[in-house]
């Protein structure tokens, strides 16, 4: 049956306005004051704004990762959806020694007839051989035209220079793009050692083992070598200023660099990894969280452009059992905090009502513009005749404390907790199909679907 939103206000990346919506299989149809149509169900938007479903370009849902695994897609995709984000895209990692396909594979069994929203991969690339290298057209075929690599975790999943010069060129080749972990995990190692010797085994030495300038020096290097190639590029959650500047120094040079930050960059500093009895370890997270004048730079960033998406980093394990494994060496603690849910209303209550981010700008950043850079639009990412009804009304006034013990992820802590905020989400529609309404989850595990996305060309023009 179709469905008419009425008397709400529709906000999108660069227009507010107040406007009906038809909405008929699947698909926004009709746009335009008052609509009639006899044959549709009527959803009442009274004093709502109505958003398009935000999308969330970086998180890692049931991922093993740092020796064990993240909460999973029958739970972190439920509270992706009530927090108002509709797709997701995960990172799928290379399982080394196998294929690019593999590690695709592995993660799209996972996320079938669990997800609750809908869900796109970007490719960790862990181990690049020349077969893989080749298989780089097919992947992006298979609608993933997103490769990601680690400056980081040696050992592990980092990668040399040479890799991501070789990666940056095939990706080129096939219109795809690169994103980065930007941090020199060398020197990290070594940084880590040292605290280790001196017996600063604590969550806090995760911080000190990772200063700012590991981070910028490879924001400068990742940007180096993709100008050498002269391919785009995609910074992973940047955490403070000077990786900020070296950002804004490309751009200013015209190079194609996009760039990302999370809400806990910008709401949570390093004193958080201080808190006794190790509840610091609930906190690391790489990078890892910084001073406040960090804060304010990233701020400034997402307001000038520099940074144009923010993405949550969902990557998400509980304090008992999990982020334990690293009690006595912060080296063991795995590495992510959560964010999935929460995205939306953080930013409506600290950049929208504190006046740092207007609502348009606030929906480019949570959801056009990462649309755009992940070749989801403009089937996705905006409210236009054409466009999937993946829709989200929203009560800007609605009041509510972010606690653990009502959130909807799989977590038994929360990095918010306490956080007021003012602005929520009431009503979600997935490719039309309502799966939140007054803020419950009334969908089903399997109504999300894998999206195939755009080579990255497709949009490159229309992002500012
Ligand atoms: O600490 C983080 N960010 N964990 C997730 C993996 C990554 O580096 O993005
Ligand atoms: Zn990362
Ligand atoms: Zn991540």
């Amino acid at each position: 049956m179709k469905k008419l939103i009425k008397n709400g206000t529709i906000v999108t990346s660069s227009d507010t306005y107040e406007a009906d919506i038809l909405i008929e299989s699947g698909k926004v149809v009709q746009i335009g004051r008052n609509i009639s149509e006899v044959d549709a169900e009527v959803v009442d938007a009274t004093g709502k704004l109505i958003l398009p479903g935000m999308i969330d370009e970086h998180t890692h849902i049931e991922s093993p990762f740092g020796g064990t695994v993240t909460a999973p897609w029958k739970t972190e995709s439920v509270a992706a959806a009530i927090g108002g984000t509709t797709t997701v895209v995960d990172f799928a990692l290379q399982p080394k020694g196998k294929t690019l396909m593999d590690g695709v594979d592995r993660w799209k069994q996972r996320a079938e007839g669990s997800s609750a929203i809908d869900y796109g991969f970007h490719i960790g690339v862990t181990d690049l051989r020349d077969d893989v290298i080749e298989e780089i057209p097919t992947i992006v075929k298979e609608g993933i035209p997103t490769l990601k690599v680690f400056m980081a975790y040696k050992n592990d999943l980092m990668i040399d220079d040479a890799t991501m010069y070789k990666t940056l060129a095939a990706a080129k080749d096939e219109g795809a793009l690169v994103m980065v972990h930007c941090e020199n995990g060398d020197l990290i190692s070594l940084l880590q050692e040292k605290c280790i010797e001196n017996n600063q085994t604590e969550p806090f030495y995760h911080a000190v083992s990772r200063p700012i300038e590991v981070e910028t020096e490879a924001t400068y290097r990742a940007i180096s070598i993709a100008e050498i190639v002269g391919a785009p590029l995609f910074i992973v959650h940047v955490s403070g200023d000077e990786p900020a500047e070296v950002i804004r120094a490309a751009k200013a040079k015209g190079l194609p660099i996009y760039a990302e930050t999370c809400p806990h960059y910008l709401l949570l500093t390093i004193d958080e990894l201080k808190k006794p009895n190790f509840e610091g370890g609930k906190y690391v997270c790489s990078p890892p969280l910084r001073e406040q004048r960090h804060i304010d730079a990233l701020w400034n960033a997402l307001k000038d452009g520099t940074i144009e998406a923010i993405g949550s980093d969902h990557c998400a394990f509980n304090f008992n059992g999990q982020k334990e494994l690293g009690k006595d060496d912060f080296r063991k603690i795995p590495n992510g905090g959560n964010g999935i849910e929460h995205r939306l209303t953080l930013l409506h209550t600290h950049g929208v009502l504190e006046g740092k981010l207007s609502l348009n700008k606030m929906v480019d950043q949570l959801s056009t513009t990462p649309a755009k850079v992940m070749g989801l639009f403009p089937a996705k990412g905006t409210i236009a005749v054409g466009s999937d009804a993946d829709i989200v009304l929203f009560d800007p006034s609605k009041q509510q404390t972010i606690s653990q013990s009502t959130s909807h992820q799989g977590l038994d802590y929360d990095m918010f907790e306490g956080f007021e905020t003012t602005g929520a989400p009431t009503d979600v529609f997935l490719r039309g199909k309502q799966i939140v309404k007054n803020g419950q989850f009334i969908g089903q595990l399997g109504d999300g679907q894998f999206v195939r996305r755009n080579a990255f060309g497709y949009c490159y023009d229309t992002i500012k």
